[in-house]
């Protein structure tokens, strides 16, 4: 619900949690009031205090009371008074000064969409939305702030259009939002990591300074995630304040949290300005990405629950954002670029005989790629590795009874390919300094619109050559040596540009492709962010597939992100990136805290092993829309034993499961409280065999089995009786 409280001009925006409160003050500055849990009417019982203050610049001279610099303020820029990190900053004939002043709105049912970008949706019922017009007289640009609430959903949709007056302007600076908090009493969370290791659950306190992440790699990248969390410091899964920001991007962001001399806070996120810069001519516009924010006083486990459920309601698109993910096997792992038809044939057979739905051909069936280093971007088949062609295969594989899925790497050229040798000037790259490589590879200049449509045709050719269900979409290394050929002062425009550039191949793709499931991959999680899962309802979390390794990215990756956008497989043992061994039963339970896919040589398993598969693969099936569409409980405090439930919408099956890394001498026996049950309702579990009631399992809760080995994991199924 969005109030406009036209005595005070005071902006009260509210969902079902939370109220997020704006001001237009009498010389028309636009401040910011509240955000925290819901309130039904701001009469200002927290009251702007006026107070001179040493070294705080003034507007006028008659009044030292009033400053910039001491102001909560919605959307700032610097050069005026305040010297916290501005949310935009300009260049242009008259200088780099913007005083940005109230002057209009409009409320209205609903939400636009945003040109280029991805963004949330919903329709009239699920959101009302705020445009607030802030202008400056020197240069004329406006600024229109935009506010989607959904009020259900416990969601703000924040984003900026700024739009040149009668003269060029130089953007140098246009973030999604800023927001300023009263005090500076929070710890940090954010997601960070690296290749292998991504989405580490972070928390830091904050002090005094500025504590930022970001990333200038032209992805949203392995190491840092779009997303910054304020909470109260003792906040745990239970309770606590929690004020989350997440950026719908995949390119150069930067997220901040600051803290100032009068101890209060400005937090902020969108675009990296460090490499940034948009020329914008008379009456042109710039359209920011959308950050997306939510509050919940009640701890880390409410705040991922709503955020699942908004992403999947309000961010996934598609047939595939409500259908069961299938359990397939990928032959990457079992293969890397050694494979042949025949093998693909018996590796497809064994999964089928397993119950295992799609199979997935990666990387190494086009061109003449038998490493990698050569043939990106010749989407052909190789007929010498598959003499049936993809046709003949996918046809092969559709009789096992299982559908047919493909990998690309569509943003990518190798030097060796004919593509690169017809169209050097399509790779992005410096004149006069050489390449860089990375695995080899150089990316396709994606802001060139030729470069877009030879993806789209070139996907799409292969696309309708076969019966093919499932993409994955991968990349495969960060942008670098950006090219000349946009004119000197738009050259750092090239970023961005290159994210339209991949955003419009994506809605094409996906528009033209609605019934093929497209999973996005960077080397894993290197560009898992809430851009690519509007397009690609699933993200392969990681190329790390060790069980262990796997359980602080899954569990890092369940804070903001729903299960069933995460990939998650079991492989073979020692683990390929971890070298570990590990028992088949914790890969199959590790891998089932996500959509489960194998990706092992299932040729190379004796009987029993392909037995256990098939036994897991059953069991999946009968808890897949549990652990899919339910809500999500961390049960442990994340050291050596990690414990989780999936419950389903209407509390008749939980999904339990246990990890305990490594064994211990005279370890304390571990009792784990479930979450989330029907407090009267008995559950059975088979595995168990045994009847309890939802009130013990959550009050009293379970002892885990006492066992001196290491990497133990347990998995047991309720069912409501
Ligand atoms: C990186 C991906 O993360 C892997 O799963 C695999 O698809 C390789 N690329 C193929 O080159």
């Amino acid at each position: 619900m969005i109030v406009f409280q036209e005595e005070n001009q005071i902006f009260h925006l509210k969902t079902s949690r939370f109220s997020y409160v704006m001001q237009a003050l009498e010389n028309r500055l636009l401040v910011h009031r509240y955000f925290g849990k819901r309130v039904e009417r701001f009469s200002e019982s927290h009251q702007i205090i006026y107070q001179d203050r040493a070294f705080s610049p003034n507007p006028t001279s008659k009044d030292r009371t009033f400053s910039l610099d001491t102001l909560p303020l919605e959307y700032s820029s610097n050069g005026l008074g305040d010297f916290r990190t501005s949310a935009i900053e300009v260049r242009s004939d008259f200088g780099t000064l913007l005083d940005l002043k109230y002057q209009k709105h409009r409320i209205f049912q609903g939400k636009k969409v945003l040109d280029g970008l991805p963004a949330s949706f919903g329709d009239e019922e699920d959101v009302e939305t705020l445009e607030i017009d802030l202008y400056d007289e020197v240069t004329g640009v406006i600024v229109t702030l935009s506010y989607s609430v959904f009020e259900e959903a416990n969601y703000l949709a924040r984003s900026a259009k700024i739009k040149a007056g009668k003269h060029q302007v130089h953007l140098e600076k246009a973030l999604s939002l800023t927001l300023d908090f009263p005090h500076k009493d929070f710890d940090v969370h954010t997601l960070t990591g690296r290749y292998g290791y991504e989405k580490e659950w972070t928390r830091t306190p904050l002090t005094q300074g500025k504590y930022s992440i970001g990333s200038i790699r032209g992805a949203s990248s392995h190491s840092r995630t779009p997303f910054m969390a304020l909470t109260s410091p003792d906040v745990t899964e239970d309770d606590g304040e929690i004020y989350a920001a997440q950026l719908v991007y995949s390119g150069n962001f930067t997220a901040f949290a600051e803290t100032t001399a009068l101890q209060t806070t400005r937090l902020g996120i969108g675009i990296d300005d460090t490499k940034f810069n948009w020329v914008l001519e008379a009456g042109q516009s710039f359209q920011t990405p959308e950050a997306l924010i939510t509050y919940t006083p009640h701890g880390l486990t409410e705040l991922t629950q709503q955020s699942h459920c908004f992403i999947h309601q309000h961010l996934m698109r598609g047939k595939w954002a409500y259908k069961a993910r299938p359990i397939l096997i990928n032959n990457w792992e079992a293969t890397y670029f050694r494979f042949t038809e025949k093998k693909i044939e018996k590796l497809a057979g064994l999964a089928a005989k397993a119950g295992v739905e799609l199979f997935v051909l990666d990387d190494g069936w086009f061109g003449k790629r038998n490493s990698d280093t050569c043939s990106l971007g010749d989407w052909v088949e190789n007929r010498d590795k598959l003499p049936s062609g993809l046709k003949g295969l996918s046809q092969i594989v559709n009789r096992l009874g299982m559908s047919f899925g493909l990998w690309f790497e569509p943003e990518m050229v190798s030097e060796d390919s004919d593509l690169y040798r017809a169209h050097p000037e399509w790779a992005i790259r410096t004149t006069g300094y050489g390449n860089t490589y990375s695995r080899e590879q150089l990316v396709l200049d994606l802001s060139q619109k030729a470069v877009q449509d030879y993806i789209i045709e070139s996907v799409s050719k292969v696309l309708d050559s076969a019966s093919i269900s499932y993409v994955k979409w991968d990349m495969n290394r960060n942008i670098t040596n950006i090219p000349e050929t946009l004119a000197n002062h738009h050259r750092h425009e090239f970023y961005h540009r290159y994210m339209l550039g991949l955003y419009r191949v994506l809605e094409t793709l996906t528009q033209q492709y609605p019934e093929v499931l497209f999973e996005s991959c960077a080397g894993g999680g290197g560009r898992n962010d809430l851009g690519l899962l509007y397009y690609m309802p699933q993200a392969w979390a990681s190329d790390n597939t060790d069980a262990i390794g796997r359980l602080s990215i899954q569990e890092g990756t369940s804070l903001m992100f729903p299960s069933i956008s995460m990939g998650a497989h079991v492989s073979a043992v020692p683990n390929h990136q971890t070298g570990r061994v590990t028992p088949l039963a914790t890969r199959g339970n590790v891998a089932m805290l996500g959509n489960l896919g194998y990706e092992l040589d299932l040729t190379t398993l004796s009987e029993k092993k392909l037995e256990e598969i098939s036994q897991q693969v059953a069991t999946y099936k009968t808890i897949r829309e549990t652990v899919q569409f339910g809500r999500f409980y961390r049960l442990t405090k994340r050291d050596n034993t990690h414990a989780y439930t999936y419950v389903n919408e209407d509390k008749s099956q939980v999904v339990f499961t246990f990890v305990k890394v490594l064994s211990q001498p005279e370890a304390p026996l571990i009792t784990v409280k479930l979450k989330g049950l029907d407090e009267k309702a008995q559950y059975y579990c088979e595995a168990l065999n045994a009847t309890f009631a939802g009130d013990e399992l959550m009050n009293i809760g379970l002892v885990m089995p006492y066992v001196q080995k290491d990497y133990f994991s347990v998995q047991y199924v309720f069912n409501k009786i």
